[in-house]
């Protein structure tokens, strides 16, 4: 069995979101998603809309998504791979050559980001119309 990893925060899930993990599972039989918890997140200076437990909720109901475990650390990677049994490591092309040290440990992948939609750009849009 081929297995993949992938890793994001994915708050108010979208359609880029979707075309990812479809994209990502179809690279092997069984996808794991790493969650960025909202402590990881506010490391990293995000603000999420929806908490860990409520995205691993939506998540968990997408049916490409096999599996959901917390992503807690930049430094967990290489564990995941390997406890894991992980084949390929997947990303959007917006981390295009951030992860390729992790090819040592199994296949790297940058799929292309859908254009036009991201959580960033949801947030604008109601912000904008919450003003008007
Ligand atoms: N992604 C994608 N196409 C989009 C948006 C996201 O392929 N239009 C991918 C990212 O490249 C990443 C995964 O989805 O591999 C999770 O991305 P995340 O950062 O959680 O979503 P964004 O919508 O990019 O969120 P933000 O605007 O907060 O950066």
């Amino acid at each position: 069995m081929k297995k993949v990893i992938t890793y994001g925060t994915f708050d108010l899930l979208h359609w880029g979101h979707i075309r990812l993990l479809e994209r990502a599972r179809e690279l092997g039989d069984h996808l794991t998603v790493v969650l960025s918890t909202d402590e990881f997140n506010r490391l990293k200076g995000k603000e999420v809309f929806h908490k860990y437990e409520q995205r691993k909720y939506l998540l968990e109901a997408v049916k490409h998504v096999d599996k959901v475990i917390p992503e807690t650390t930049w430094d967990q990677k290489i564990i995941d791979i390997q406890s894991n049994d992980i084949d390929i490591f997947v990303m959007g092309d917006d981390w295009k050559g951030h992860f390729d040290f992790l090819s040592s440990y199994c296949e790297v992948c940058y799929l292309e980001r859908t254009k036009n939609i991201s959580t960033t750009y949801i947030k604008q849009q109601l912000a904008g119309i919450a003003q008007s």
